[in-house]
């Protein structure tokens, strides 16, 4: 048995067993629009604590509340949180805490020792009323490591936490990219695909949100966006090298079922999106109970909103 001695791994561990939960006093920040980030991969994972630099930089008001370890592939299920019996993720928290808690020095960064439907349900039920000031606007998960297309959207935890929100009321989008690997937060480095993924996650939302949508995404549904490889060396090197692409989730053998754009009332699976050369993004509707592609009067309301963004395949 390892004794952790108090500020063991990361700066800002030494104060978080003595964390007072929900009773903190929040930080102030400016009143406005509000995210409320989640995934599976885990609270201290890079990518997600750099879509949460990138959105509290870029002046959202900005809740994380995620799970305190890596819950890949947990789908939509429940647990119920309890107190962390060993080291939470890459030593961010110390056994023997309890089954909800925050960032010593930042309380708007949360954990949840759960799965992430829990860590959602927690920050929209819990936190936001404290944290945010009420319910979030808008709920991002992820971005996810590893891709979830086709199938592997029912299983995925980051599509499960985006279909909670819904489920509770929020527009949600889960965002997925192939490339990197899981790994701590303290390794984030300027230029990291951690913040190539975060800063185009940012340029989808803020496209969303300045549409003036009401409500956001249709009800009932969310978005799935999945991006290729990024950082030096790739077709995506920048956040502005990705081009949005609506397309669907399932393959439908070209029947002609969707919205009609780019020319055809067929649109391109995510996975042929992501896979064609260049820098293309897939972006997905779905139905947050079925999590199968919505139809197309909903895939209408997001080409309309989102027509400033979207793009198409090269013919
Ligand atoms: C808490 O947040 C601070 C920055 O606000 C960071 O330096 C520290 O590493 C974080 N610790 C954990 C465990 O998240
Ligand atoms: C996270 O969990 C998934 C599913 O169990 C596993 O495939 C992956 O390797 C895990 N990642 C880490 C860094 O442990
Ligand atoms: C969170 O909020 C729900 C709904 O209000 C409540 O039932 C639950 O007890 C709360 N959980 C905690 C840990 O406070």
């Amino acid at each position: 048995m390892v004794v952790l001695s108090p500020c063991f791994a990361a700066a800002g561990l030494c104060v978080l067993s003595a964390v007072e939960t929900v009773t903190a006093t929040p930080v102030a920040r400016q009143s406005g629009f509000s995210l409320l980030l989640s995934n599976d991969d885990g609270w201290a994972e890079a990518n997600i604590r750099a879509l949460y630099e990138e959105a509290t930089t870029a002046g959202y008001e900005v809740l994380l509340s995620a799970p305190a370890e890596n819950q890949s592939g947990t789908g939509s299920t429940s647990v119920e949180p309890t107190p962390l019996t060993e080291p939470g993720e890459f030593d961010s928290i110390p056994a023997g805490s309890p089954a909800e808690g925050h960032n010593t020095t930042d309380d708007h960064i949360w954990y949840v020792n759960a799965h992430p439907v829990d860590a959602v349900q927690y920050g929209v039920q819990n936190l936001s009323s404290t944290y945010l000031g009420g319910a979030p606007s808008l709920i991002l998960t992820g971005p996810n490591v590893g891709s979830n297309l086709g199938i592997v959207t029912q299983f995925s935890g980051t599509v499960g936490a985006a279909s909670e929100g819904v489920k509770l009321g929020i527009p949600a989008i889960a965002f997925s990219g192939s490339g990197g690997s899981e790994r701590s937060y303290t390794e984030l480095a300027a230029g990291d695909y951690s913040f190539i993924y975060a800063q185009a996650s940012l340029r989808l939302a803020d496209a969303l949100v300045n549409s003036g949508a009401s409500p956001l995404l249709p009800s009932g549904t969310a978005l799935n966006v999945n991006y290729p490889d990024a950082g030096a060396g790739t077709d995506c090197a920048s956040a502005d090298d990705f081009k949005f692409v609506l397309s669907r989730v399932y393959s439908v053998l070209g029947l002609p079922v969707d919205v009609t754009t780019c020319g055809s009332s067929s649109l391109p699976t995510e996975s042929s999106v992501v896979g064609t050369d260049g820098c293309y993004a897939s972006v997905s509707v779905f139905n947050a109970d079925s999590k199968l592609d919505a139809g197309k009067s909903a895939q209408q309301a997001v080409l309309d909103s989102l027509s400033g963004i979207l793009t198409c395949l090269p013919s």
